[in-house]
C-alpha cells in the first residue's frame, strides 16, 4: 500500500495532466533542448513536454521503480533515471526543469527549490506545479478521522506526507534568482462519477502514506469505510449522481535571464 500504485494513479490520468498540460501551455522562451521531468512517474507528463518539444533529449527522474516501469514502456527515446530527488544532482544543466505534481512529496522547499534553479541552464526555465488543498473537505476528512481514539495512535513515516508552502514563500525563493517569476493558482472542478471516485483518487495519492502506516488490510479497510461516510457527506452528489470534485493546483515558472550577447 504504500509503494506507488500506476494502475491506480493512472485512473484519473485525464484529470491529472490537466494542470501539467495549462504548465506547458504557460511556458514562455526555449528552444528548450535539454529537458528533465523531475517525479515524471509513470511518464504521463514526460509525454507531454515531448508533444511539445519533440526535438529535445528529454530525462525522466523518479524515485519509484513500478511508475518507471510503465514510463519506460511507454516511450524507449526517454532517458529515465531512478533516483531519489533529494539527493539528485544533474551532470549538466538543463534548459527546462520541470514537474509536475512531484515536488508536494519532497521536504525542505527553502533548500530544494533553489537547489533545482541551480540546474536551469542560462535562458532557460524551471516550472512547477503541485496541489494545493489546504483546508479542502478531503484533507478535513482525513484530519478528522485520524484524530478518533482508533486511529489516533498510528501515524505516517516522517517526512512522507504531502507539504507545500504559500506563494508568496516561493516568490521570496526565487524572484532574487530569475530574471521572471510567475505565480498562479487554478481550481479545477474535476466531473467525477460519484464521491468512491473521490476516495479512490485520494487513495492513489495523498492518503497513501496514511494507509501505509495502518498495520494490515482488515485496518485499512474499515478505515476506509468510515473515509468513504465521510467523503460522501462533504461532496454531496448531483441529481445524475456525479460529483464536482473542486481541486486547487499551486504553479511556478521562474526564468533564468539568458547570457549577454
Ligand atoms: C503524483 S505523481 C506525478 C507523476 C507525473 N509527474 C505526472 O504528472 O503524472 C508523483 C511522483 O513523484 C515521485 N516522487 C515522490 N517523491 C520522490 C522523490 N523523493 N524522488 C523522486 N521521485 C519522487 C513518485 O514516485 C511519483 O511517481
Amino acid at each position: 500500500m504504500a509503494a506507488w500504485d500506476p494502475a491506480r494513479y493512472l485512473q484519473f490520468e485525464r484529470e491529472r495532466t490537466l494542470p501539467c498540460r495549462d504548465l506547458v501551455a504557460r511556458l514562455e522562451g526555449g528552444p528548450y533542448r535539454r529537458i528533465v521531468d523531475l517525479g515524471c512517474g509513470t511518464g504521463t507528463s514526460t509525454a507531454v513536454l515531448r508533444a511539445r518539444w519533440p526535438d529535445a533529449a528529454v530525462t525522466g527522474v523518479d524515485s519509484s521503480a513500478p511508475m518507471l516501469e510503465r514510463a519506460r514502456a511507454s516511450d524507449p527515446a526517454v532517458r529515465w533515471i531512478e533516483a531519489d530527488l533529494r539527493r539528485w544532482t544533474p551532470d549538466a544543466p538543463f534548459d527546462l526543469v520541470f514537474s509536475n505534481a512531484a515536488l508536494q512529496w519532497l521536504p525542505d522547499h527553502a533548500t530544494l527549490f533553489p537547489r533545482l534553479f541551480e540546474a536551469v541552464a542560462p535562458g532557460g526555465a524551471f516550472a512547477a506545479q503541485m496541489p494545493a488543498n489546504d483546508g479542502a473537505p478531503y484533507l478535513r476528512a482525513m484530519a478528522r478521522l485520524r484524530a478518533r481514539p482508533e486511529w489516533r495512535r498510528y501515524r505516517p513515516e516522517a517526512g512522507s506526507e504531502i507539504g507545500i508552502e504559500s506563494a508568496e514563500f516561493y516568490y521570496d525563493l526565487l524572484a532574487p534568482r530569475a530574471q521572471r517569476v510567475e505565480l498562479w493558482e487554478t481550481r479545477y472542478l474535476h466531473d467525477l462519477p460519484g464521491p468512491d471516485a473521490i476516495v479512490a483518487w485520494t487513495t492513489g495519492t495523498g492518503l497513501r502514506p496514511w494507509l501505509a502506516s495502518l498495520p494490515d488490510d482488515a485496518h485499512r479497510e474499515r478505515f476506509l469505510g468510515q473515509y468513504a461516510a465521510e467523503i460522501a457527506r462533504r461532496y454531496p452528489s448531483s441529481a445524475g449522481g456525479r460529483v464536482l470534485f473542486p481541486f486547487v493546483r499551486r504553479f511556478v515558472i521562474a526564468y533564468r535571464a539568458a547570457p549577454p550577447p
